[in-house]
């Protein structure tokens, strides 16, 4: 295998698809645009759903890219050596264009030929087949005639050999998994890529997405098959370079070595050391990737903010675990920042914002840490038996931000135990109720290009070019959208609430718009051409080359992935229903379109 750096990966895998005639695009936001399901970018596929579903991609039907990821969903495990809440995803597509044959030999070719990968050391997973789709004999026989040999070719269930939707509908289908062979002797007989005693390690999911799940769970044929792949970047450089955790790799390791030096203390010297700081690597990774993000996430407690409060205040709680003093969190993330601004640019624009964001967040914790300490001081005169019951403590870490950790430490000292079972009881009852109103959030569907999305989605451009005009301020921009079948929601730069007289010169200059019956209009030109035509919307980042610009009359000009309505007089009426702060200098906004 060719040892390699994560830089010297990156450019590899866009080279060579490069040279198979894909375009290359940018990295999206890590904050997905108009999907109300999901709070971050989990996958390459996630920006380009619409063109998975059949819209044309300005810039062809063969794309390749690296996207920036966050998965929170197990946040806890991070601090063994594989789980990372941040991750880098090369990913190439075929949008209605090449297929499971080339889509195989191609990976074939790029691990063996430009990673050297031996044939020897893969094995591969196909689709079983199911009521829903055939058993898929034409990957295993792509593979086989490649090279690999046949006992390293696995049939298995949708379990595992099926991707997507990544919400509840929109594009999924079967998949080929490649997998390293790491040489450890099968575990069982059973012994299968499936199996996650460490033999296997999956580095490449390339799924064919020929099918589009409905709400009602049916699988229908999408108009175009498709091909989506993943392939982990950190994963992928562990294994070319034979080591376990990527904490030892590239990406991390400076990163460690760093806070060796601003603890004092040795990575490896014993386990608690390890764990405090792999976590403090991760998550300041993570924090400042989303704060270095272009759509201005802050810490707070709802949403994408939520998730960027807890990562700061885990790593500085691990950072006290290790004695390390709260300005090498900064110290640390100012690493991150050099490390990867050259390959996302966004990061270095924003290094004074993360930095500033991180401080402030430290500061609110350590306030918050204070305030915990009064109220166990409180509650510990009223305790029974030297046991601060379980309720207590869940009460003091979901209103006091006051982690179980601390509470536990801290009643050590005085003589008192905590009711950890009960702590976990009433967090997990807790848990219970968030998770359905997750799922009720979740009903809106990934992608949901149905009729009311679409039309709110028109009616956000048009307000947007309204807010301007009734403020008087034309640097009005937007700094977050979502959208639910229900309404739309929409940030916007403004230091001030809107008066009642100006919500309703909204509301009536967007009604006006509406009723003039206007044609939206999609041409597709270069950012240049857009900049010149004063579109409005991201420039910099997502499309390289050509983009889609909407206009609207003399009111709107946007670059925008769409899709939209066909003309204003399909939306309805329009009424703003909620006015609000979001954050700092940050207005929100929530309005609905009633037929
Ligand atoms: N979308 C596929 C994945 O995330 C490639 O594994």
């Amino acid at each position: 295998m060719k040892k390699m750096t994560s830089y010297e990966l990156r450019d590899a895998y866009l080279e060579f698809f490069k040279s198979k005639n894909h375009s290359i695009i940018d990295s999206s936001s890590l904050i997905p645009e108009n999907d109300p399901t999901v709070l971050f970018t989990t996958a390459g596929m996630h920006p380009l759903v619409p063109y998975l579903l059949g819209q044309k991609h300005p810039q062809g039907t063969r794309l390749c890219d690296v996207q920036k990821c966050v998965r929170t969903g197990d946040i806890d495990e991070v601090g063994d050596s594989t789980h990372c809440t941040f991750f880098e995803m090369l990913g190439n597509w075929s949008l209605g264009d090449y297929f499971k044959k080339e889509s195989i030999s191609w990976s074939y070719e790029f691990l063996t030929k430009v990673l050297e990968i031996p044939a020897s050391k893969i094995a591969v997973t196909v689709f079983e087949g199911d009521e829903d789709a055939p058993r898929d004999e034409v990957s295993a026989n792509i593979w086989a005639e490649l090279g690999i040999s046949r006992d390293a070719i696995y049939y298995l269930p949708k379990k595992h050999n099926w991707w997507g939707p990544a919400g509840q509908t929109g594009p999924c289908g079967g998949d080929t998994e490649i997998f390293i062979d790491t040489g450890k002797p099968k575990c069982s007989d059973n012994c299968s890529p499936a199996c996650d005693c460490g033999k296997y390690v999956e580095i490449w999911n390339n799924v064919f997405m020929e099918y589009n799940k409905t709400a009602e769970g049916k699988f229908e044929p999408l108009k175009q098959k498709n091909v989506d792949t993943g392939m982990g970047l950190e994963r992928t450089i562990c294994m070319l370079n034979g080591v376990v955790s990527v904490y030892e790799t590239d990406f991390f390791s400076d990163i460690i070595k760093l806070i060796e030096r601003l603890s004092g203390k040795n990575y490896l010297q014993d386990e608690e050391t390890t764990k405090a700081m792999r976590i403090i690597a991760d998550h300041i990774r993570t924090a400042t990737f989303i704060l270095g993000d272009d759509k201005g996430i802050t810490p707070s407690n709802v949403d994408q903010g939520y998730v960027l409060r807890r990562l700061i205040r885990r790593a500085v709680r691990f950072a006290r675990v290790i004695n390390m003093p709260q300005d090498g969190i900064l110290q640390v993330s100012k690493a991150f920042v050099e490390k990867y601004k050259d390959i996302y640019n966004e990061l270095g624009r924003n290094a004074d914002k993360i930095i500033s964001e991180l401080e402030k967040e430290i500061e609110r914790f350590s306030k918050t840490i204070e305030n915990g300490l009064k109220e166990i001081e409180k509650v510990m005169k009223y305790m029974q038996n030297n046991m601060l019951n379980g309720k207590t403590a869940f009460r003091l870490y979901d209103t006091f931000g006051f982690p179980l950790e601390m509470t536990i430490e801290i009643c050590k000292e005085k003589g008192f135990d905590v009711d950890i079972d009960g702590y976990h009881k009433a967090f997990s009852e807790h848990q219970l109720k968030s998770q359905k109103g997750a799922e009720q959030k979740f009903k809106g569907g990934l992608a949901d290009n149905g009729e009311a999305t679409t039309n709110l989605h028109t009616a956000t451009h048009i307000m947007n070019a309204c807010l301007k005009k009734v403020l008087n301020d034309n640097n009005i921009q937007q700094k977050g959208s979502n959208i639910t079948a229900e309404r739309l929601r929409f940030d916007f730069n403004f230091d001030r609430p809107l008066t009642e007289q100006e919500k309703q010169a909204v509301e009536d200059m967007v009604n006006s718009v509406i009723d003039k019956k206007i044609d939206i209009v999609c041409t597709e030109m270069t950012v240049e051409e857009a900049k010149q035509q004063g579109a409005i919307g991201v420039f910099d980042s997502k499309y390289s080359e050509k983009v889609k610009v909407y206009t609207i009359g003399d009111v709107s000009k946007e670059i925008c992935g769409g899709p939209h309505a066909k003309n204003t007089g399909d939306l309805g009426k329009f009424k703003i229903v909620k006015e609000q702060s979001s954050s700092a200098g940050v207005r929100r906004i929530k309005a609905t379109l009633t037929k």
